[in-house]
Parts: C-alpha cells; sequence; structure tokens
C-alpha cells in the first residue's frame, strides 16, 4: 500500500456556528493553520440562536455536529458563544461517546477565559454578549473557577446580531442601540478595563466599538485566541492532530441560500467564498 493509501489523516477540522458570525473565528483559524482542511456550516436557517431556548439551542447545535461528522470531521470547534454556553457541556458529557469513532467538541468560552486574566489590571471586566450568552452566565463562571478576584459585568446586546445580519450597524438608527449598550454596561461599573466580545458577530462592529468606548478599555475579540489555543490544543494532542488532512482545503455549508451567505462573507469579512446548502 501506498503511503497515502495507510494515511490516518482523512478528517477535516469543522467549525460550527448558528450563521455567519462564526467565519470571524474561522478566518483567524485559517490564517494561524492554514495547511488543515476545513468545514464550516452555518445554521443560517436558524440564526439567531441568541434568544432561543436552551433545549433548542443543544437539538440545533447537536444536529449541526452530527453533520459535521457526518462530513468527515473527527474535531469540531463551535465558533458559536451561545451554543458553547448552552450547549456544549451537555454534549460533550452525554452524546460524543454515541458516536462511532472518537469525536472531539470544543467550544470558545473556556479558551476566551483562559486568555483574560492576562489582560486587566483593575480586575472589572464587561462582557458583550447575546441575551442566552448573557442567561446562561457562562462567562461568569468560567471566570470564576480561573480568576476569583474578578468581577464580572454581563450586558446583553439583543440588537447587535440583526443589525450584523442586515448591515444595518453603521447606520444612524444602529448606532443608537451600539451606544446605548455600551452605556448600560459601563454604568454597572467604572472600573471596566476590559471588554469581552462574547459573541462571533461582535467583531464586525469593532471599528465602531472603538470609537464609542473609552480608549482606555481593551476590547478582546475571540478571532486569534481561539486560533492560538487551538494550535496549543493539536500540540498536546498529537493523536488527534494525526488525524486531521493537510491539503488547505475549505468547504463551506449553509442550511440556508448559499447565495446569501457567499455575499455576507464577502461583506463582512471579506472572504470570497462559493458555499454549498446541506439540509438542517
Ligand atoms: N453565533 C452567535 C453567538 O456567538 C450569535 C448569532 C446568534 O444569535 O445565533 O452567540
Amino acid at each position: 500500500m501506498s503511503q497515502l493509501q495507510t494515511s490516518k489523516r482523512k478528517h477535516p477540522i469543522g467549525v460550527f456556528d448558528s450563521g455567519v458570525g462564526g467565519l470571524t473565528v474561522f478566518k483567524s483559524i485559517v490564517d494561524k493553520l492554514p495547511i488543515y482542511d476545513y468545514i464550516y456550516l452555518g445554521d443560517n436557517a436558524r440564526v439567531p440562536y441568541g434568544t432561543r431556548s436552551f433545549d433548542t439551542v443543544y437539538k440545533y447545535t447537536l444536529e449541526g455536529i452530527t453533520k459535521l461528522y457526518e462530513l468527515g470531521c473527527r474535531l469540531v470547534i463551535i465558533a458559536c458563544n451561545t451554543a458553547s454556553a448552552k450547549a456544549l457541556r451537555t454534549i460533550q458529557q452525554n452524546d460524543l461517546l454515541n458516536f462511532d469513532e472518537p469525536f472531539k467538541v470544543l467550544g470558545v468560552i473556556r479558551p476566551t477565559v483562559e486568555e483574560l486574566g492576562e489582560y486587566s489590571k483593575t480586575r472589572h471586566v464587561g462582557v458583550f454578549a447575546t441575551p442566552g450568552t448573557v442567561i446562561s452566565n457562562s462567562y461568569p463562571l468560567e471566570i470564576q473557577k480561573l480568576y476569583a478576584d474578578i468581577s464580572v459585568f454581563q450586558q446583553a446586546c439583543p440588537m447587535w446580531v440583526p443589525l450584523v445580519e442586515n448591515n444595518l450597524h453603521n447606520t444612524e438608527g444602529g448606532q443608537y442601540f451600539i451606544k446605548e449598550n455600551i452605556n448600560q454596561l459601563l454604568i454597572q461599573s467604572s472600573e471596566i478595563d476590559t471588554i469581552i466580545l462574547g459573541c462571533t458577530h461582535y467583531p464586525i462592529l469593532l471599528p465602531l466599538l472603538n470609537s464609542f468606548v473609552p480608549k482606555h478599555i481593551k476590547i478582546l475579540t475571540q478571532g486569534e485566541i481561539v486560533s492560538n489555543k487551538l494550535e496549543d490544543y493539536l500540540y498536546r494532542h498529537p493523536e488527534i492532530e494525526v488525524l486531521i488532512s493537510m491539503d488547505s482545503k475549505r468547504t463551506f455549508f449553509t442550511t440556508e441560500d448559499p447565495q446569501s451567505f457567499n455575499n455576507k462573507a464577502h461583506l463582512f469579512i471579506n472572504l470570497e467564498v462559493s458555499s454549498l446548502h446541506i439540509e438542517n
């Protein structure tokens, strides 16, 4: 048998999100680790997840990662904060053992929190996230586990995802909602020196946020953090790394209209993609 036939490297890395927002994380991962193959799955037909119940987010997320497994992925990154907050733990504890082959699913909240300690001097940290992520309390709980001295102030921003999805964030009306949520966060503590953008879509708002948030406050986006952590994870888990195919292939699936997905990918993160439809 040739070396190619015996190679175990036949599994792409999966990246799952409720829609296009996860492409912000995907882009950073691919920039950092370009050699691997990737499959991105956006559940655009059912976005947003941020306002849905625990049961629904869990069901949709399990369906999404199962599709990625069926498409050949044995390692999936859940780029969506809401899904990481509401579904990841249950999936890791109850569902992964039911797959025929070893299957790892990682989220974005824990890696983000691990990095946090380096940034905040005042130990007052803000989090912008969807209502679902805020209600889950995942950020405060994870932060407390690692940094008992950090006080966490959360602000749900229910309008931010629809504003981005509809490309309305640069309008006067859009900026009104963005400023309002910034004020609602900053009024909770005058000592906040670090803000986590705990949602895939929010990095697209970064230029606006940087112009509205006082300059001394550091705004953390997740793309670079998650890609660094993934590199580290693969280094620490050679038994998984050795399974991943390395032809630099990228494949995109959406549960909605591929053309609309392609347009948003281009508009929001300047990524040229040719996505395929997959049923949800
Ligand atoms: N992907 C979601 C998140 O990061 C935002 C979009 C949604 O609500 O589905 O929380």
